[in-house]
């Protein structure tokens, strides 16, 4: 298939357009690089060996986004672009319901002028909020606890709509849980702005010497060891799930809401051992005060992926914790890896 990818050079958008061209599809990236660097579509090149199609467009551009969606007459769009840190939400919504929401009615309407009807979209687990337990299943409730919550389950909502009347042929609402990890050549990673909010990323800069230590936000929470607990997945997983599903909803004209997720609930000490274990280096950790807005313990129940289109994650803590130091310890310079 040839498809597009908004938000591709992005991390999760990267990872999955060099998983999508191994599959021998063709891959073009609609991006604003408001937050992916410039140099993502050269990388992506040397990873896959294949020139990638740029285009440099806002998603709400509608004029520019039809345009591309006629010239190279595509057959699916995966929708990625996107703001997605909570806190920001919070201090602007209007710029996050114009980026996500207006943006996303602005692709819809796109795809409709250029006669395309499939889209994956990028959700996420922040819509169940605080759920009532663990494992989560899709059909648990959804909750808004911020801004960034709201846009993703407002855009979860036109998605189904279309779908429901008709106006979208295939959809897939994919709910991630907690992407980290790169890809294994370290070409490709997660490249936060500033402070990283982010547990994983966190880690890896402290392991640099980038950061002198891990604050860890809680130790008293109703969990194993006190400390917040999470679904963490691999993001090449994570991209290939998103082949899967493009796969499976155009095969078969069916849209689809879905956990994306491994299972399996780790906690801040329980990823910081890890990762200690994998790398050889220490994480100091301060135990700081819980941090506004978090949940204490979620992760996924990711069965319905597995029946629907047979994905499962391959890849565990080791393996993230492996990859993701092995990206930041490149891009820091270091050789050890
Ligand atoms: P990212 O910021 O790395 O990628 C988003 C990409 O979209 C960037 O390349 C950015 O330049 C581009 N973009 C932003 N606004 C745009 C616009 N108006 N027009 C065109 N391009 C624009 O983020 P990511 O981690 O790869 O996340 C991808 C998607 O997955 C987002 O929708 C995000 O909300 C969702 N998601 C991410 C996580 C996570 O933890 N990373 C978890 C759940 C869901
Ligand atoms: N944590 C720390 N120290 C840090 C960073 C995080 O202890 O420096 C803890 C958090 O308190 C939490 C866990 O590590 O217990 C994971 O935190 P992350 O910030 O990595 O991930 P969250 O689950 O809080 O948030 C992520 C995304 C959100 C998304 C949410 C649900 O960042 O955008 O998952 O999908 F909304």
């Amino acid at each position: 298939m040839r498809i597009i990818l908004t938000g591709g050079a992005g991390y999760i958008g990267s990872h999955t357009a060099a998983v999508l061209v191994e599959r021998g599809h063709e891959v073009i990236i609609l991006d604003n690089f408001v937050n992916a660097e410039r140099d993502v579509p050269a990388r992506l090149k040397s990873l896959t060996g294949r020139e990638i199609t740029i285009i440099e467009a806002d998603i709400r551009s509608t004029e520019a986004v039809t345009a591309a969606l006629q010239a190279h007459r595509v057959d699916a769009v995966i929708h990625f672009a996107a703001l997605k840190a909570v806190g920001e939400s919070e201090a602007d919504p209007l710029l996050y319901y114009d980026i996500n929401i207006i943006g996303t009615i602005r692709l819809l309407q796109s795809m409709q002028a250029a006669g395309i009807g499939r889209i994956v979209f990028s959700s996420s687990a922040t819509v169940y909020g605080q759920p009532d337990s663990s494992p989560i299943l899709e059909n648990a409730p959804t909750r808004v606890e911020n801004i960034y919550g709201r846009t993703k389950l407002v855009m979860e909502d036109l998605i189904r709509d279309l779908a429901r009347v008709g106006k979208l042929k295939a959809a897939a609402n994919l709910r991630y849980f907690n992407p980290v990890g790169a890809h294994p050549s370290a070409l490709i990673g997660e490249t936060p702005r500033g402070v990283p909010n982010n547990l994983m990323p966190y880690v890896t800069q402290v392991a640099t010497g980038e950061r002198p230590y891990l604050n860890v936000f809680g130790k008293d929470y109703p969990t194993r060891d006190g400390t917040g607990e999470r679904d963490y997945i691999h993001v090449m997983d994570l991209a290939v799930a998103h082949a899967m599903a493009l796969e499976h909803i155009c095969g078969n004209d069916v849209s689809v809401t879905v956990n994306l997720g491994t299972g399996h609930g780790t906690t801040v000490l329980e990823l910081v051992k890890a990762f200690e274990t994998v790398t050889g280096k220490t994480i100091p950790v301060s135990i700081a005060p819980r941090r506004a807005g978090d949940v204490a313990s979620y992760y996924a129940d990711p069965a319905l992926a597995q029946r629907l289109f047979g994905w499962k994650a391959t890849l565990n803590l080791e393996d993230m914790c492996r990859d993701s130091w092995r990206w930041q310890a490149k891009r820091a310079g270091i050789n050890d890896v």
